[in-house]
């Protein structure tokens, strides 16, 4: 099987969960922790060195207060419980959004869980929180117009891999598989630059319900994938032997 370096997930369908069960949303959200928890030592295991997690999008803030605030809550509850698993599984926690609009006791866990597992190198654990792909992009548009104006960047310098550094995944590769679960079949604002050449794979099953097997599915499905970028089959078969022989 091969493995993705980089898998990016739009968890979704916890509402739905909840609903068909005639129990309140947060009740699906609770579960939809216990799978991140599951997922996250699968992919360790698996030896995937980036997993993104879409979990609160920068348009979630406009959902009903009460649920924003359980949201929050839970959150915060799961870095206090992961900590020491991040520890002894040498994982580390990154964060991507637009972290000011963070209650403050969630933006002071998340950095003191951060800061306690920046040395490790097992699998990089980043979070989408308070995240909009075009909130990023404009951010980033700012801060490159405020370098060029004080010349500390030119124009001419600026290009795709510059533009990539000025987001919140600087460091990160993009991602080279995206799952997306509860049966939508819509990108939902994230990572708009950096899913260029994702490979997409939706399914029905909802969040809390997507496990382990549904995870190798989705692995399985990517191994049979041909990835091209842009170049005929041929081509792409031989940039595939050649990398191959490289790395040998
Ligand atoms: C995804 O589940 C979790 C978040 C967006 C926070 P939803 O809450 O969107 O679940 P549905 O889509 O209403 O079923
Ligand atoms: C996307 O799910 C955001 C997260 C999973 C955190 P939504 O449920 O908010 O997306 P839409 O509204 O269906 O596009
Ligand atoms: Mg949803």
């Amino acid at each position: 099987m091969k493995i993705p370096r980089h898998l990016a997930i739009i968890m979704d369908g916890n509402g739905r969960w909840a609903e068909q069960r005639s129990l309140p949303r947060i009740a699906g959200h609770q579960q939809g922790v216990k799978v991140v928890q599951e997922i996250v030592r699968e992919c360790s295991k698996l030896g995937i060195p980036y997993l993104t997690l879409y979990a609160f999008s920068f348009e979630n803030w406009k959902r009903p207060q009460e649920e924003v605030r359980s949201l929050m809550e839970l959150l915060t509850l799961y870095l206090r419980s992961e900590l020491q698993t991040m520890l002894k599984e040498n994982i580390r926690l990154n964060v991507i959004g637009d972290a000011a609009r963070l209650p403050a006791g969630v933006r002071s866990i998340l950095e003191q869980t951060r800061s306690a597992t920046e040395g490790n190198q097992r699998m990089t654990l980043n979070l989408a929180l308070s995240y909009g792909s075009r909130d990023e992009v404009l951010r980033a548009v700012r801060r490159i117009c405020l370098e060029i104006r004080d010349q500390r960047l030119s124009v001419e310098e600026l290009d795709d891999e510059v533009f990539s550094r000025h987001l919140d995944t600087a460091g990160l590769p993009d991602p080279d598989l995206l799952i997306r679960t509860s049966g939508e079949t819509r990108i939902s604002n994230f990572l708009l630059w950096q899913l260029a050449y994702a490979e997409l794979y939706f399914t029905e099953t909802l969040w809390p319900d997507f496990g382990r097997e549904d995870l190798h599915r989705a692995l399985e499905e990517f191994s049979r994938r041909e990835r091209r970028f842009g170049l005929t089959g041929a081509q792409a078969q031989r940039e595939k032997l050649s990398n191959r022989e490289e790395r040998h």
